[in-house]
């Protein structure tokens, strides 16, 4: 690789140990890509921030990273934590987790990292522009910045997004790259796909039909005649999870997505396809669910305003999680929407989400119309699951 004077003064630690600990990681990275060269970044996205993934082990890195007084050198924000920060008591977080996870929270913001806590930095202030390279960890939040945004970045691990973001830079290669970003198979959807549920079960579609194969496509999508930011939210999120995607384009809708020719490598998925993925993600004997969530990527403003029209007035007899950034919670908290939704007994959960919190002992079926959420609820906690839309869980929730 070659690198700059700059980076290569980082790399021999003449700015110290944990800067040159940090531009090892990204030559290495580098090297195995086979960049040619680094590129500056101008914002990241950290993930690895719950206890829960982190461990002591990880802990200690983070110590290490941070004893120096480094700071980031652009704007980083934070993915979601174990526990509402300011209210993890009320959500049954023992203590001890609760202060482990708070030294984890200050050894970022030792480095200068905001404690966003949101898997949605987009929604919160951290907002690249068009053909910006950033750094980014948390896979629905990578591949909105790359598909929607038009953004470019990697799908980072922790350490590394940490290390761009203490460097400034990030190696050259893969998504950053114009050919990286070519769509390298042609998906049409000849049906009406609305809703979150139905644009979840719809990436969760593609990822099934794609399972086994060995090529990473780039797709691009035709057919799809319009969707919301907040369908764009949960597409980004379930076709990450299920296909490993950082990156797609859908004709009139993405940024990038006029730019190309379409491919010649054809799919078609059907609506029965999309209806598969919602049963198949369903467990299949009546259980009775104790665990009730929306928020999978984190809710929006616009969703959370929603929710609490369809719930006023009404008794949720249910444990029930809305989980969302904590500036917007706090943005609704001054609109008095958080007051309607916790008077019907819901509780909006900031800074968290019902993946990365330690709740795996506690529940036996989780329901969510988050197809990100019912990969890992059942993979991670191993809760059976059911894959419902909002109105269905509102339904069931104060009945
Ligand atoms: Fe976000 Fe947690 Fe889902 S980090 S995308 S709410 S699994």
């Amino acid at each position: 690789m070659i690198l700059t004077k700059d980076e290569q003064a980082l790399l021999d630690g003449k700015m110290g140990e944990a800067l040159s600990k940090a531009m090892q990681i990204l030559v290495a990275l580098g090297k195995i890509y086979h960049a040619e060269n680094m590129v500056p970044i101008t914002s990241a996205q950290i993930a690895g921030v719950s206890y829960d993934n982190l461990g002591e082990d990880g802990l200690d890195f983070l110590n290490e990273m941070a004893v120096n007084g480094d700071r980031v050198r652009v704007l980083t924000t934070l993915n979601p934590a174990g526990m509402d920060i300011e209210n993890w008591r009320a959500l049954g977080i023992t203590a001890d987790f609760a202060e482990k996870q708070i030294r984890v929270i200050d050894a970022f913001k030792q480095m200068g990292i905001i404690p966003t806590c949101s898997c949605t930095p987009y929604l919160v202030g951290n907002l690249p522009l068009f053909g910006d390279h950033i750094a980014w960890a948390e896979s629905s939040a990578v591949c909105f910045a790359n598909s929607i945004i038009g953004a470019r970045t990697n799908r980072e691990g922790g350490p590394s997004a940490l290390a761009a973001a203490l460097t400034g830079r990030t190696p050259a290669y893969g998504l950053h790259l114009n050919e990286g970003r070519l769509p390298t198979l042609h998906v049409e959807i000849p049906c009406d796909i609305q809703g979150e549920t139905a644009f979840g079960a719809l990436g969760a579609a593609y990822g099934l039909i794609l399972e086994g194969s060995k090529v990473r496509h780039v797709p691009i999508f035709t057919g799809i005649s319009r969707a919301t930011l907040d369908e764009l939210k949960a597409f980004s999120a379930s076709i990450a999870t299920y296909a490993g995607t950082a990156l797609f384009h859908i004709r009139d809708i993405t940024p990038e997505a006029n730019r190309f020719a379409l491919p010649d490598e054809h799919l078609v998925i059907t609506l029965e396809q999309v209806e598969q993925a919602l049963v198949r993600f369903s467990t299949p004997e009546p259980v009775e669910t104790d665990f009730y969530t929306l928020g999978c990527p984190h809710l929006s403003l616009n969703e959370l305003i929603v929710i609490a029209k369809k719930l006023a007035g009404k008794k949720v007899k249910k444990e029930f999680w809305l989980t969302t950034a904590r500036p917007t919670k706090e943005i609704a908290q001054k609109l008095g929407i958080i007051q309607i939704i916790e008077e019907t007994g819901a509780k909006v959960v900031a800074d968290t989400c019902c993946v990365v919190a330690p709740i795996g002992k506690k529940y036996h079926t989780l329901a969510t119309n988050s197809a990100k959420g019912i990969y890992y609820a059942s993979s991670k906690h191993h809760f059976h699951t059911r894959f419902l839309t909002e109105d269905q869980i509102i339904a069931e929730v104060t009945r």
